[in-house]
């Protein structure tokens, strides 16, 4: 009883604690909207897509960090947050595919296939949601319970999207690596992790 009261407790937290950043973006927005360029820059879609872009690719980490966390704490309960994790990093890329269509190309479809086309870092971005959209989709109990050991085998995607989503970053930072580094370090790290447990 404890224990699950426990569980709600630490999912509403970590739910309240992954909303924070969209909460905070939609004040700045409304700052925006009152005081032009007083709270989002001098371009304040470019600010949206690259804030948006961030929090992506942090939540993707985290969701991927829960599992050794959980290994190295002995403590099962932290892995009931990675869903929760993983679905929020999904959301966030989504909102900052969105953005980018509406500031960047002001949705018209021929440019998007110009960009895909033209733009390295964006046919990489692209592929990085490409593999997080059946992790989200299927990850419910009800597909885990469907999927058997392929659930497993699909959610290795998880792969190939982190590291297509560091490629993107890496490709568009003109200056200023450190945190391109660090994310691909963190990301080498578990990924040994896991690696030296199997
Ligand atoms: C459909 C796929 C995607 C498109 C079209 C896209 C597009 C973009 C664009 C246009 C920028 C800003 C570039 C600039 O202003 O110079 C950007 C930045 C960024 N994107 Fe994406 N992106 C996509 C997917 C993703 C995904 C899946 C992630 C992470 C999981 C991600 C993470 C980032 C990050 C971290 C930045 C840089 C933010 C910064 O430097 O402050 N993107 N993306």
């Amino acid at each position: 009883m404890q224990t699950q009261l426990t569980v709600v407790l630490s999912k509403t937290v970590f739910f309240v604690a992954l909303s924070m950043p969209l909460t905070w973006l939609a004040w700045q927005i409304s700052i925006e909207i009152a005081a032009p360029t007083t709270a989002l820059g001098a371009d304040p879609g470019e600010a949206i897509v690259h804030f948006l872009g961030l929090w992506a690719i942090r939540l993707l980490l985290l969701a991927f960090a829960i599992s050794p966390l959980q290994k190295i704490f002995r403590q099962p309960n932290i892995g009931k947050l990675r869903r929760m994790a993983g679905v929020y990093a999904f959301v966030y890329a989504l909102l900052h595919l969105t953005a980018y269509l509406f500031f960047y190309l002001e949705f018209a479809w021929d440019a998007l296939l110009e960009d895909f086309v033209e733009r390295t870092f964006i046919t990489v971005g692209m592929l990085a949601l490409l593999c997080l959209t059946p992790l989200a989709v299927t990850s419910t109990a009800g597909w885990q319970r469907r999927l058997r050991r392929n659930w497993k085998r699909l959610h290795r995607l998880v792969y190939p999207a982190i590291a297509f989503a560091l490629i993107h970053l890496y490709w568009l930072t003109r200056d200023g690596f450190a945190e391109v580094f660090l994310y691909s370090v963190l990301f080498i790290v578990l990924v040994g992790f896991r690696w030296v447990r199997r």
